[in-house]
C-alpha cells in the first residue's frame, strides 16, 4: 500500500520533544521524509534513529529558529538534500507564563522570538520554494491560549494570537498559489513546556491545572497534524481546536 505522504518531504520545528517530537513520528509513519529541527542536536539524532530503525527516513538540523539566518538554512537545506518541501509544521515554542505585572521582560522577547520571529522566519523562506512547485502546507501551532486570555498568560496569549492572524492573513495571501495554511489549537498537553516557566507561582499554576485532568498527550495532537496534512489537494483544514475532555477553558 502506497502511504499517504509517499514521497513528501515534511519540516518539522522544535522535533526535539513534545508535540514536535510526536508529530515527526507520525509523519515519517505515513510516509514522509522528515526534515527534524531544534536546539538540543543530541535529542535530534535519538528521534533520526528511532524514526529509521522503523523504516522511515530523517535529516536532523541542529537550529535555533530565533536566528533567522539559521532559520533560512534549515530550509535551504532540506531543500537541497531532499530535493522539495511540502510541509512545514512550525511548531516550536515557549510558554513562559506569568504575569504582566511586574513580568519578566527577557522572557516576553524569548516568547515573541519563538513563537512569532522563528515561525515567521520559517513561513518567510519556504514560501519561494512552495510557490515555484505550486503547491505546499504551513502547520501553524498555536493554542486554545490564541483564543481565550488569561490572567497570568497575557504575553504567551499575545504569541499565539498573532500567530491565528498571521495564519489567516497567509492563508488569504497565498490560496492561488495552492499553498495550504493550518491552525492547531491545542489545549493542555503533558509535555516539556512547562519545566521552562521562570515564575514560581505561574508554574504552580499550571502544574495544577494539569493535575487536576487528564491531560492531552503529543500523540494526539500527532494525529490531528497528520489528518490535516493528508487530505486531498483541494482541501484546506483551516483549523482545528483540541481540548482534553474536562478542561473548562
Ligand atoms: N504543551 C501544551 O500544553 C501546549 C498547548 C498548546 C500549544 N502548545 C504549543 O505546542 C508547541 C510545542 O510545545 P510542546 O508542548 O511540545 O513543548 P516542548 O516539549 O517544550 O517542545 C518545545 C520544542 O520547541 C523547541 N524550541 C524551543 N526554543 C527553540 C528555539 N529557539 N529554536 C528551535 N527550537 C526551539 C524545543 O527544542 P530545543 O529546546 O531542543 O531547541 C522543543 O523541541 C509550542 O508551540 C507550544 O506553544 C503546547
Amino acid at each position: 500500500m502506497v502511504a499517504k505522504l509517499d514521497e513528501k518531504v515534511a519540516i518539522i520545528t522544535g522535533a526535539s520533544s513534545g508535540i514536535g517530537e510526536a508529530t515527526a513520528i507520525a509523519l515519517a509513519a505515513e510516509g514522509a521524509k522528515v526534515v527534524i529541527a531544534a536546539r538540543r542536536g543530541d535529542r535530534l539524532e535519538a528521534l533520526a534513529k528511532r524514526i529509521e530503525s522503523s523504516g522511515g527516513q530523517a535529516l536532523p538540523i541542529v537550529t535555533d529558529i530565533t536566528d533567522e539566518t539559521q532559520a533560512n538554512n534549515l530550509i535551504h537545506k532540506a531543500n537541497a538534500e531532499l530535493g522539495r518541501v511540502d510541509i512545514l509544521v512550525n511548531n516550536a515554542g515557549v510558554a513562559l507564563t506569568g504575569n504582566i505585572d511586574g513580568g519578566n521582560t527577557s522572557d516576553w522577547r524569548r516568547m515573541f522570538d519563538v513563537n512569532v520571529f522563528g515561525l515567521l522566519y520559517a513561513t518567510h523562506a519556504v514560501l519561494p520554494i512552495f510557490k515555484a512547485q505550486g503547491s505546499g502546507h504551513i502547520v501553524n501551532i498555536s493554542s486554545v491560549a490564541g483564543r481565550i486570555a488569561r490572567a497570568g498568560v497575557g504575553i504567551y496569549n499575545a504569541t499565539k494570537w498573532g500567530v491565528n492572524a498571521i495564519s489567516e492573513s497567509l492563508r488569504q495571501e497565498v490560496l492561488q498559489d495552492n499553498i495550504r495554511v493550518t491552525i492547531i489549537e491545542p489545549g493542555l498537553v503533558e509535555t516539556e513546556i512547562n519545566n521552562h516557566v521562570t515564575d514560581p507561582v505561574a508554574k504552580k499554576n499550571v502544574e495544577a491545572r494539569i493535575k487536576a485532568i487528564a491531560p492531552l498527550q503529543s500523540e494526539d495532537i500527532a494525529r490531528a497534524i497528520a489528518y490535516a496534512v493528508t487530505q486531498p489537494p483541494h482541501v484546506n483544514v483551516n483549523e482545528i481546536l483540541i481540548r482534553p475532555t474536562q478542561q473548562e477553558r
